[in-house]
């Protein structure tokens, strides 16, 4: 079984969404940059044990990502699913991670990398928006996309109803791409270059919102 471990820095409704999944992969830890994450408590009402690294108490980026490591390796995991984790991570972490670290982003990449993706999508007036899954590399936001849940932008829509928009979307995608992961329906070649359920993975998978 897959040893999962979730990185998250704030509300995590992401992390329930991948609790109430019943993975075939185990969720065998939560760290949190933030000791006041509400996703930590929902870590502890699902008894899955949980760390607090405060990025605060390090002198450098590589010595909070080697706590990480630390922990993560104290875990034996597998997979590293970052869900709401707002800290860039060291090139030197991701590349330990290569092909067993997945992110979450809330826009259809590689459009609006980067922040406040919600406000940035208006402000262009774009008729697309969503969330994208993609394995993590040493550049942000930048790896191939696994899969997308898109949706089309109302007239009257405002940052906080695309946020929660998106926030439903992302609710079904993630779960869905851990579970192919987990089940290995998608892997990550040796040569950087992904399938899904034995096909050469070429263009996002899409799940769309009515
Ligand atoms: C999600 O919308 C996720 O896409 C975003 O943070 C939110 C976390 O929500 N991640 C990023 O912006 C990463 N660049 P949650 O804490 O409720 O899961």
């Amino acid at each position: 079984m897959i040893n999962i471990a979730v990185l998250v820095s704030g509300s995590g409704s992401n992390l329930q969404a991948l609790i109430d999944a019943n993975l075939s992969g185990k969720i065998v830890g939560v760290v949190s940059n933030r000791p006041n994450a509400y996703a930590l408590e929902r870590a502890k009402q699902a008894n899955i044990q949980t760390c607090v690294i405060e990025h605060k108490d390090f002198s450098s980026r590589e010595a909070f990502d080697n706590a990480m490591q630390q922990q993560l390796r104290a875990w034996n995991v597998d997979l590293v699913i970052l869900a709401g984790f707002m800290r860039i991570l060291t090139a030197d972490f991701v590349v330990k991670w290569e092909g067993r670290m997945l992110n979450i982003h809330p826009s259809l990449l590689p459009s609006y990398k980067g922040m406040h993706t919600h406000q940035r999508v208006l402000n262009t007036g774009d008729v697309w928006h969503g969330c994208s899954v993609h394995f993590v590399t040493a550049q942000l936001d930048a790896g191939q996309t696994i899969a997308q849940g898109v949706l089309q932008v109302n007239r009257n829509d405002t940052v906080e109803s695309l946020a929660a928009r998106v926030h439903q979307l992302e609710h079904l995608v993630y779960p869905q791409v851990v579970e192919w992961f987990c089940n290995q329906q998608l892997i990550y070649q040796s040569n950087g270059k992904i399938s899904h359920k034995n096909k050469p993975l070429t263009r996002p998978i899409q799940f769309c919102q009515m």
